[in-house]
C-alpha cells in the first residue's frame, strides 16, 4: 500500500517541469491528485505529458493562484469530485526571468511576481484550511516550494529571490499559528533542477554549474518530489516551519571549488 492511499492532493503548478515530477510521485503512491497550470493550454499541455507517463485519473484544472475567483473555482471542483483534501503543494512560480536589473526594471514587475509567489501561495493555503483542513479529523499538511536563492542571491532575479526569501518567513509564521490546530507547514528549497529550460543550454554552462556543486550535479524533479512527499508523509510529522534545502551542498559552500584553491 503506497503512503498517500486514500490521500487527496492539490499540486499547484503541476502541468510542467518539476510540478509534474511532484504529481507522479504522489500517484504511485496512491494519491488522488488534482493539479493546475495558469492557463488552460499549458493545463492541457500537462495532461499529455502526464498521459505519456502512463499516468490516469488525476483532474486538472486552469487556476491562476493569485486570482481568487479561480481559486475558489478550483476548490469547488476538489469538493465536488472528492469532497476534502490533505496534501497542498504550493509549487506554483513565477521565475521572474528578464525583469531587468535593480536599476530600470519596473517596480511594478515585483507585484506580479509576488501575486503569484506570495499572495498566490498564501490564498490557495488559506482557502484549503478554511474549505478542508478546519472540517476534517485528520486536518491537513502543506508544502511550498521555496529555493536556495531565498537564502544567497542570483544576478538579476530582485523580484525572485526576495518572494522566495518572503515564502520562508510566511512558512515559519503559518506553521506557528496553524500548529495549535493540528496543520503543518513546511518548504523544499532546491537549488539546481533540471528542466526544459536546460535543454537549451550549452553543455559548457551546464558543466559549469554542476562544478558549483559539491555533489557536482543539479537535481533531478524527482529528487525534489522525493522531499515533497516526505513533508508531505507522517515521516516528518514531528516537523513544522522547516524549510528543507536540496541543492547538492551549494548552499553549505563559501564558494565553488575552483575559485576555492
Ligand atoms: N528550476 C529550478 O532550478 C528551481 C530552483 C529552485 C527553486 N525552484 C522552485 O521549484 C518550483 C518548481 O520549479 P520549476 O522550475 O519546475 O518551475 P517552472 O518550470 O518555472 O514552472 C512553474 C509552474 O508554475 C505555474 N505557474 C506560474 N504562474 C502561475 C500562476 N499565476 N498560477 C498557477 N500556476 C502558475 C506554471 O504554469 P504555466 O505552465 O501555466 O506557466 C508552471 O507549471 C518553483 O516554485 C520554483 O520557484 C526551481
Amino acid at each position: 500500500m503506497g503512503r498517500f492511499e486514500n490521500k487527496v492532493v492539490l499540486v499547484t503548478g503541476g502541468n510542467r517541469n518539476t510540478g509534474l515530477d511532484i504529481v507522479e510521485k504522489f500517484m504511485r503512491e496512491g494519491a488522488r491528485v488534482f493539479l493546475c497550470g495558469s492557463s488552460s493550454a499549458s493545463t492541457a499541455a500537462g495532461v499529455e505529458k502526464l498521459r505519456a507517463r502512463g499516468l490516469d485519473g488525476f483532474t486538472a484544472q486552469a487556476c491562476d493562484v493569485g486570482n481568487i475567483a479561480e481559486v475558489t473555482a478550483l476548490f469547488d471542483l476538489i469538493e465536488r469530485e472528492a469532497g476534502r483534501l490533505d496534501i497542498l503543494v504550493n509549487n506554483a512560480a513565477d521565475q521572474g526571468i528578464g525583469l531587468g536589473g535593480p536599476l530600470e526594471m519596473d517596480p511594478e514587475s515585483i507585484l506580479k511576481v509576488m501575486n503569484t509567489n506570495v499572495k498566490g501561495g498564501f490564498q490557495v493555503t488559506q482557502t484549503a484550511c478554511n474549505r478542508f483542513f478546519m472540517k476534517q479529523g485528520t486536518r491537513g499538511v502543506v508544502v511550498f516550494l521555496s529555493s536556495n536563492t531565498a537564502m544567497r542571491a542570483i544576478r538579476g532575479r530582485t523580484a525572485y529571490c526576495a518572494s522566495k526569501g518572503a515564502i520562508n518567513s510566511m512558512v515559519r509564521a503559518l506553521a506557528l499559528d496553524l500548529a495549535p490546530i493540528g496543520i503543518r507547514v513546511n518548504a523544499c528549497a532546491p537549488g539546481y533542477i533540471y528542466t526544459e529550460r536546460w535543454d537549451a543550454l550549452d553543455e559548457s554552462v551546464k558543466a559549469r554549474r554542476r562544478l558549483n556543486c559539491p555533489l557536482r550535479r543539479e537535481a533531478k524533479g524527482s529528487d525534489i518530489a522525493n522531499v515533497v512527499a516526505f513533508l508531505a508523509s507522517e515521516e516528518s510529522g514531528n516537523m513544522t516551519g522547516e524549510i528543507v534545502t536540496c541543492d547538492a551542498g551549494c548552499s553549505c559552500q563559501h564558494m565553488p571549488e575552483d575559485v576555492d584553491r
